[in-house]
């Protein structure tokens, strides 16, 4: 069995989920991504990105989203300088989650408790060169702590080794804990992440720059599948 049977071995095999990233200039991209995964996934990713926290900017208005609202359950992974500046909006919006980086703000535990205060759910979004020790005081008020693989700002990055070896130690830190890994994602990447702990994987280009989403989705969840 690999670890991660084992690490589930005494509970219900909960399935890897895997979510589909989507970075967008326009709200036509946005919608032309999330459309070609509609009906594929659970949820999906929206990244937020401002040009200040990182060095490239997205599309994603909560505000259009309430009056178009996505057809799937979405989170928003907010990589911005003000994270708790719209979290009034995402709520409006019907936004189930919001992950906010652990880097961008002084009070992450007050921070989380923030976002929850709206009605969503709170992550922790943690970049490859934050340790674990940064976070830990705040876990306890985060519903999930997603690890990046990559420095945040651009899809198709290489890959991080730094995040399977924090995944395992925030399993083994936390065992209940949700822990969900963003940036790099790939087969064989996937596997490995979820043999370490992982419960949740964001994919960018692994599943929108192969032209087919659908195949690349059933890909990484072969990767991920346990062995019975
Ligand atoms: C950081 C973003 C990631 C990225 C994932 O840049 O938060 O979601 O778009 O893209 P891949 O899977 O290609 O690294």
């Amino acid at each position: 069995m690999s670890a991660a049977s084992i690490r589930y071995a005494n509970t219900k095999t909960m399935p890897v989920e895997i979510i589909p990233a989507i970075l967008a200039k326009d709200e036509k991209e946005l919608r032309r991504k999330v459309e070609s995964v509609e009906g594929l996934c659970e949820t999906v990713q929206i990244d937020v990105m401002d040009g200040k926290f990182v060095d490239n900017a997205t599309w994603a208005d909560p505000d259009r989203f309430r009056k178009m609202p996505l057809p799937m359950p979405y989170e928003v992974h907010l990589m911005v300088a003000d994270p708790l500046e719209r979290l009034d909006a995402w709520s409006l919006a019907g936004c189930q989650r919001a992950l906010i980086h652990a880097e961008s703000v002084d009070d992450l535990a007050e921070a989380l408790r923030t976002v929850k205060s709206y009605g969503m759910e709170a992550g922790i979004s943690v970049n490859p060169e934050t340790p674990v020790s940064a976070i830990e005081d705040a876990v306890a008020e985060a519903d999930v702590v997603q690890v990046m693989g990559v420095h945040p700002g651009w899809m198709g990055q290489e890959f991080q080794e730094v995040a399977v070896e924090k995944v395992a130690e925030l399993r083994e830190k936390f065992p209940e804990l949700i822990i969900e890994v963003d940036g790099g994602v790939s087969v064989g990447v996937a596997r490995r992440l979820a043999d370490a702990g992982a419960d949740r994987l964001v994919s960018g280009s692994a599943v929108f720059n192969s032209g087919a989403p659908a195949k690349s989705l059933d890909a990484l969840r072969a990767d991920v599948e346990f062995e019975e």
